[in-house]
């Protein structure tokens, strides 16, 4: 990847694939429209950036997201009491993970995506609960040329139903567990999104199928996909794509849903994990 220069943040890479730290600057405070383009312009290189003890209260979280575009309010997942754009993902201790485990794309199932959320970490256990990301653009790149001439042409269908009516799912319905989901007709929808996206912003292409929101290629059948999807979602992971963000108390990440996909991991369960999450709205994709 083309590497830019910046001149009011500093940057350090975190793999050869992807992901950045963010360093010198301040996200509680009024960032200069100079520091905002450079954050701007590290998030769609590295598709992954982070910041380290940071301080953030839930109005300075929002303020820092609406630079970026509109937040959104999830259909499904409830949001915190009084901040209908902030999910509170608490985990208590002694209970697995069940939000966001596995590789994904957020929120693909929706006719516009999600640009990308912004996560600040509260709780943090002292080991596990890392998140994952890969690099969907090298994915893209890594394929042979006749691989990426025949996905170029597909469309693929994606829908929240296999994910939000699974076993772990369908207890957070109406509960009052720390996670909890309400019903909506969004679940048993389903969405066209090309197999290849190009990023509004950059243009550079990536590949656009999940194991988590991905039915099937439009025009075949979920038999004829499968192998394909599986294909597709294996490849899209592979080790040398990826970056891993180590949470801490007080980290923020943000990732851009065009270009990577991620994954939380069930490691920690006799630990406590709090992140608050807000999501920007994207656009239609293409
Ligand atoms: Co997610």
């Amino acid at each position: 990847m083309s590497q830019p220069s910046f001149k009011t943040i500093s940057v350090r890479q975190l793999t050869g694939a992807m992901g950045a730290e963010i360093s010198g600057v301040d996200l509680s405070g009024e960032l200069t429209d100079e520091q905002f383009e450079e954050i701007r312009t590290a998030l769609f290189t590295y598709g992954v950036i982070g910041f380290r003890d940071q301080t953030l209260t839930f109005d300075a979280h929002q303020a820092f997201a609406k630079r970026f575009g509109t937040l959104e309010v999830h259909p499904i997942v409830n949001s915190l009491d009084g901040y209908p754009e902030i999910i509170k993902m608490h985990k208590p201790a002694g209970t697995p993970a069940s939000f966001g485990v596995g590789w994904h794309t957020d929120n693909s199932f929706f006719e516009k995506p999600s640009l990308g959320s912004i996560v600040y970490g509260e709780v943090i256990p002292p080991v596990g609960g890392d998140t994952l990301f890969s690099n969907q653009q090298l994915a893209y790149e890594t394929l042979s040329a006749g691989m990426k001439e025949t996905l170029e042409r597909l469309t693929a269908i994606h829908s929240a139903n296999d994910a939000y009516t699974s076993p772990t799912a369908l207890e957070k319905y109406d509960s009052d567990g720390p996670i909890s989901y309400k019903h909506s007709d969004i679940i048993a929808q389903s969405v066209e999104h090309p197999v290849v996206i190009r990023h509004p912003v950059t243009s550079r292409k990536a590949l656009y199928v999940n194991s988590m929101f991905t039915d099937r290629i439009k025009g075949w059948t979920r038999e004829e996909s499968l192998p394909l999807i599986e294909f597709l979602c294996k490849h899209a992971v592979r080790e040398d794509f990826q970056c891993r963000f180590r949470w801490e108390k007080g980290s923020v990440a943000m990732w851009d849903n065009r270009m990577v996909q991620h994954a939380g991991l069930n490691d920690c369960e006799q630990y406590e994990r709090t992140l608050y999450r807000v999501t920007v709205n994207g656009g239609a994709l293409s």
